[in-house]
């Protein structure tokens, strides 16, 4: 009766729909993020016919591609096959040190963006924004990384808008479609957004940056 009494609080009358769930420190937030790791490592959240309309999407914006990032990848699974569809390079970031078991994927937390990404990416995929800690930070970090015609694609579901974080805060951001779709036009601009399941239920925005989101470098 109190959740679905949260829900209609947070779906009907909360303005923004963006609700945080805010870590005592960050040893804290990584301890969250590896408790969940290991409880999920072996499963994989997005769909392969999920990564083909992206590779086409990324196929028909970029052209052709030569690096991206994906953030957010546990086993790798969005790296291998994105790398296969695309033929080029792509590496994948993963907090949990496990990232070392899989090729191409880096132990890495996705809010610290490294140098050499900066003004480099054709594009930068993720479905983990619900994991971040401070997602405009984050975003708006992605956004540097993206090379002149390079896209941010971001993945959007239902399941991103619960009332509450997961078992153990690790779910930590959660915001309704209409949230995202705030968050992604203050630092970019959405070229598309791509239904990738039931209509309203799952979706990837794909965006580029606003010229004072992109790295003077690119
Ligand atoms: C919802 S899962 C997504 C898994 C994968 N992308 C897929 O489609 O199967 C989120 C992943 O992000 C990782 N993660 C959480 N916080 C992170 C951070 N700050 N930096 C990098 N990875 C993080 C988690 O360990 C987890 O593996």
């Amino acid at each position: 009766m109190l959740r679905k009494l949260k829900k209609f609080v947070y779906k009907y009358l909360t303005p923004t729909s963006i609700r945080q769930h805010h870590f005592a420190s960050y040893d804290d937030y990584v301890k969250a993020q590896l408790e969940t790791h290991e409880r999920k490592h072996e499963r994989v959240w997005v769909q392969d016919s999920e990564l083909e309309l992206l590779a086409g999407v990324i196929k028909q914006e970029v052209k052709q591609p030569k690096f991206g990032l994906c953030h957010g990848v546990r086993n790798g699974a969005e790296v291998r096959t994105l790398r296969e569809l695309l033929n080029c390079e792509v590496i994948g970031t993963e907090i949990s040190p496990q990232a070392a078991s899989f090729e191409h994927v880096i132990q890495w937390d996705f809010h610290k963006v490294k140098p050499e990404w900066i003004g480099k990416c054709d594009f930068v995929y993720s479905n983990s924004l619900d994991h971040s800690f401070d997602p405009e930070m984050c975003l708006k970090g992605w956004m540097s990384c993206l090379s002149p015609r390079g896209r941010c694609l971001i993945h959007w579901s239902k399941n991103h808008d619960h009332v509450d974080f997961g078992k153990n805060g690790s779910d930590c951001f959660q915001g309704s479609r209409k949230a995202y779709t705030a968050l992604m036009e203050k630092l970019g601009v959405i070229d598309n957004v791509i239904e990738t399941g039931i209509e309203g239920q799952r979706c990837i925005f794909v965006c580029h940056a606003k010229a004072q989101t992109m790295s003077k470098a690119a």
